[in-house]
């Protein structure tokens, strides 16, 4: 687009090189930054560090186009561009409940000396609330344009393995701003993105703080819902797959986050709603969100409950026992592993003594490097070879497509825990196999 704001994105990790790339494929010029110099290489030379279906590709078209461009320099950045993109990681703090905003921090005040005329600085980051407010102050005082450069906020809500689609197209835009000329920007940065009818609410700084954690709150809340329910199905022999079948047909409630099985994982869904629990107590309303704290138990239960279900189908003993595991990262078509419940399982079931044998499609490679102390085969029939019992942790397609009977072929016991409901229980029974699954009879 012509006149249209010159962007620099501030972290090139899984959000900002998603946002950076699709806004140059948009038409934007962009300059992506980041501290660490193997990132900036990589992309620079085509390569994107980590998985995500579509995104090789527009990488390479987008330095095609001569509109992107990555480096490691503050100063390049703060003469480019007129917004730029906060999307630095906000992990979970160690041995804390809190979220590091140290990343967040050092960009603002790497970047903010070089701010020496009217800008807006956006931050995308998943903060807690209040955040942006202090994070304004820090830029007053460092950037030499003082108050002319503002701060925005505009929180991400993008799904790993549907980045690219919803960048490109997301359901909202939620903008916190504190003046006109700060919406205005803004709705210059997305234009092409507005162009397409997506909704908008603009909102004060807090508030869009606070949607996203509310929103990943939400979302937890409605997967441990129903495996709440699962563990009350399991007490009494019901089924839960049919009774999340039948909610979800009321539309109030819908069937998206409705998944019964081995619970979240990730990088957000975990550290969000502690980090949210943790700031509501700082801020005395603890109480409101205290619901937060069993959502993250019932989570952590799915874990234990299914070694235990393993354990049962075994006969009582994990130890000695050959045991396939299949999936390690924490949801399908992504290789990231951070929190994920396929490879908490998989080590406890280890440290109990069962020869666990993981094969994943893509988060092989990761890991390995984190978990050296599995062992990991090359395939699912592979790690499924003599094995006493397979289990499916990580929903991938590949697992569904095998056939009973191919996998029958190479196992020692004909005995499977389906941990994700991913599989027709009916056919593999019929095929002759012991199937089971939590909260299933
Ligand atoms: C999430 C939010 O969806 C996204 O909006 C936000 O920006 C970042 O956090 P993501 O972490 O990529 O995205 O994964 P998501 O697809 O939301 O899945 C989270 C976890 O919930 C996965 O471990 C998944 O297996 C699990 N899940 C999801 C269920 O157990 N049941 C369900 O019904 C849905």
């Amino acid at each position: 687009p012509t006149g249209s704001p010159r962007l620099t994105v501030i972290g090139t990790g899984y959000l900002g090189a998603t946002h950076a790339i699709c806004m140059a494929v948009l038409g934007f010029e962009v300059v992506g930054v980041d501290v660490d110099q193997s990132k900036i290489d990589k992309l620079s030379s085509g390569e994107v560090p980590f998985f995500e279906p579509g995104l090789p590709e527009l990488l390479a078209k987008a330095l095609e186009s001569g509109r992107l461009r990555f480096t490691t320099s503050f100063q390049e950045a703060g003469a480019f561009g007129d917004v730029h993109f906060v999307c630095v990681g906000t992990p979970q703090q160690p041995g804390s409940d809190a979220a590091d905003l140290t990343y967040v921090e050092a960009a603002v005040r790497g970047l903010a000396p070089y701010l020496d005329r009217r800008a807006l600085v956006v931050g995308k980051s998943t903060v807690p609330v209040g955040t942006a407010k202090r994070l304004t102050g820090i830029l007053h005082d460092l950037a030499p344009a003082g108050t002319d450069v503002e701060l925005a906020w505009n929180p991400e809500f993008l799904r790993e393995g549907f980045a690219v689609d919803d960048t490109m197209r997301p359901d909202r835009l939620v903008f916190g701003v504190a003046s006109d000329w700060a919406e205005e920007r803004l709705r210059a940065a997305f234009k092409p993105v507005l162009d397409l009818g997506t909704p908008v609410v603009r909102t004060d700084l807090a508030t869009s703080e606070l949607v996203k954690v509310a929103a990943n709150s939400f979302l937890a809340t409605k997967i441990s819902y129903i495996n709440a329910m699962a563990e009350v199905c399991e007490a009494v022999g019901a089924d839960i797959k049919d009774l999340a079948d039948s909610l979800a047909l009321d539309d109030r409630i819908g069937g998206k986050f409705l998944k019964p099985g081995l619970g979240f994982g990730g990088g957000c869904l975990p550290k969000d709603i502690r980090a949210f629990a943790h700031r509501a107590e700082e801020i005395g309303v603890g109480q409101a969100v205290s619901f937060l704290r069993h959502v993250d138990d019932i989570n952590r239960r799915r874990r234990a409950r299914t070694v235990d279900l393993v354990r049962e189908v075994l006969g009582g003993q994990i130890s000695g026992k050959r045991i396939a595991a299949w999936g390690a990262a924490f949801k399908p078509n992504s290789d990231d592993i951070r929190d994920a419940p396929a490879l908490d399982v998989a080590r406890t079931m280890h440290g109990l003594g069962g020869h666990v044998r993981v094969y994943d499609p893509a988060a092989l490679d990761n890991a390995r490097r984190s978990f050296p102390e599995l062992r990991y085969g090359e395939s699912a029939l592979d790690v499924a070879r003599d094995a006493d019992v397979v289990v499916l942790l990580t929903e991938w397609a590949d697992f569904r497509e095998i056939e009973p009977d191919a996998l029958a072929r190479v196992v020692q016991h004909k005995r499977i825990v389906d941990g994700r409901h991913a599989l027709d229980a009916t056919q593999w029974r019929a095929a002759g196999w012991e199937y089971r699954a939590l909260g299933r009879s």
